[in-house]
């Protein structure tokens, strides 16, 4: 990203990120969950929290509806603020895995775009995941009551109704939520992880 500030200067970190790593027994990295609102992201994060850090696992959730308590709270649903959201959260996610965390991030991040940003920002680490539950599903769940409100046009830029999301073209893992139950979803996330955040011998 382009910065701001001149006069600033990087300093290196003493302890190297394969310490961390080893320190933990698997390597950090961001599981970047992306779907409709609906579409099972918050409910399989924290799930998938649960049962990893039941196994020893550094990991922790970063939530949409959380976030936008805190860190996001001055931010809405225009583009603009999407952008920015999808920045702050894209650099948190990076700094935790910098960390040696497994950081899970359960935001719609609708653009492109700004996915491409994220994974930037954390690099190599970075794992995509499509929620691939479509609108009618989602819709017809409506856990939140939002759907109803949006076509009632009560919320304005509303995700699927009155806002657009871009699909990923190339997800690392797609899980039709749609389709899959909770438990058969969260056996694809845990074969995913124990795979892509596996610390090899030598690493
Ligand atoms: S994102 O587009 O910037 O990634 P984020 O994941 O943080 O969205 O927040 C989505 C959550 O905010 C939804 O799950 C829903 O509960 C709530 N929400 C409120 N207004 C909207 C809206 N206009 N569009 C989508 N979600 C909304």
């Amino acid at each position: 990203m382009t910065v701001k500030s001149s006069n600033i200067t990087a300093v290196p970190h003493r302890v190297e990120r394969e310490e961390r790593w080893r320190a933990n027994g698997h390597k950090g990295g961001v599981l970047w969950f992306t779907g409709l609102s609906g579409s099972g992201k918050t409910t399989l994060a924290f799930e998938l929290e649960q049962k990893l850090f039941a196994k020893g696992y550094q990991v922790y959730v970063l939530d949409g509806d959380n976030v936008r308590h805190g860190l996001s709270g001055d931010l809405g649903f225009s583009p603009e603020d999407r952008i920015e959201n999808i920045r702050r959260i894209g650099e948190v996610a990076a700094l935790f895995a910098e960390a040696g965390y497994l950081v899970i991030s359960a935001f719609i991040s609708p653009y492109r775009d700004d996915r491409r940003l994220a994974r930037q920002a954390t690099d190599e680490g970075f794992h995509e995941v499509y929620l691939s539950a479509n609108l009618a599903t989602c819709e017809g769940r409506d856990a939140k009551g939002l759907y109803a409100k949006a076509h009632a046009g009560e919320i304005p830029d509303f995700t699927g109704v009155s806002a657009p999301y871009e699909a990923p073209e190339q997800a690392d893992l797609e899980i039709d939520t749609g389709k899959l139950s909770v438990d058969e979803s969260m056996a694809l996330l845990h074969d995913y992880v124990a795979k892509a955040f596996h610390l090899s011998g030598d690493g």
